[in-house]
């Protein structure tokens, strides 16, 4: 296996491993430390099955419960309806994708947030349609002084409604699934378990701050993430089909970049739950193991 960390503070890419295959403690370890350290691993050309992908999926921990909380953890991103044709750019399943345009940590507007996740490439288009993950550790240490003083302790609030309802959100759901999707607080620094780097905790779902001014704070907010998602805290991923990323939601940010609308892009994403004891989110077949 080789490791090969990007030019940028976070990024690596990983060959000579095949993940249709169960991995070896020794292996797993060794990838486990490189995303510890990297936060995003690309693995090219790995070309896994929906059950090969999950089987990977399942060594970084339990499997998270989608926002339809329908007992599957495959999640389709894409542009493509039953019948095989791309669907039109005003359709809500195209507005749906252009939310995740925008920096974000995949579920942050849940009680816990994703720990991890795994995204695949099963169709691409010619051309666009990267993905980008900001390192917010070195965001964080990037902070002056008195900014880091300020926001120790604060606490935001993340709001799927926030976030989602301009993209349909609110749609695509019922009664039942929005009653679990009400606004939570999580730490706007937060400490990394694995390797006790602070990093800042932000995105699309960070609505405001606690106690502070609804307007000023999401004005921070928002350029909290906006300067710390430069470079060199940025890695840009052109897709090929068949290639595996991994992400650290605890610690970076991403977000797609757009395509022609009128090309296919169809991308097979898994999720790991947050190591909360009590997560309220992670699948029940997962929750007993
Ligand atoms: C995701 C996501 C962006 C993309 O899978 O969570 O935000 O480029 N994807 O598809
Ligand atoms: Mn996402």
């Amino acid at each position: 296996m080789q490791i090969c960390p990007s030019d940028a503070t976070l990024g690596a890419e990983v060959t000579g491993i095949d993940l249709r295959n169960p991995l070896s403690d020794a292996d797993f370890a060794e990838i486990e430390n490189a995303w510890h350290d990297r936060g995003v691993l690309i693995f090219p050309g790995q070309n896994l099955t929906d059950e090969q992908h999950l089987a990977f999926t399942r060594r970084f921990g339990r499997l998270e419960l989608s926002i339809r909380r329908n007992g599957s953890n495959l999640g389709r991103l894409s542009n493509v309806d039953k019948d095989g044709n791309v669907v039109p750019r005003s359709s809500l399943q195209a507005r749906f994708l252009l939310g995740n345009t925008y920096w974000h940590s995949d579920s942050s507007y849940k009680s816990v947030g994703a720990k991890a996740s795994l995204l695949a490439a099963h169709k691409v288009p010619s051309e666009g349609g990267e993905t980008e993950w900001a390192d917010m550790r070195a965001a964080y240490d990037a902070l002056d002084q008195s900014m880091k003083d300020w926001l120790e302790g604060k606490i935001a609030v993340h709001s799927y409604e926030y976030s989602h309802k301009p993209f349909g959100g609110m749609e695509i759901l019922g009664p039942e699934e929005l009653k679990h999707l009400v606004p939570v607080e999580h730490a706007v620094v937060k400490t990394h378990p694995a390797t006790g780097r602070r990093n800042l905790f932000v995105g699309r779902h960070a609505s405001h701050i606690l106690g502070e001014d609804l307007a000023t704070s999401r004005a921070l907010l928002e350029r909290l993430t906006e300067e710390g998602a430069q470079s060199p805290r940025t890695y840009k991923h052109q897709w090929r089909a068949g290639d595996l990323v991994i992400w650290d939601n605890r610690c970076v940010l991403h977000r797609g970049h757009r395509w022609p609308d009128d090309q296919a892009r169809v991308m097979v994403r898994t999720t790991v739950a947050g190591d909360d004891p009590d997560n309220e989110w992670v699948m029940q077949e997962d929750a007993a193991a």
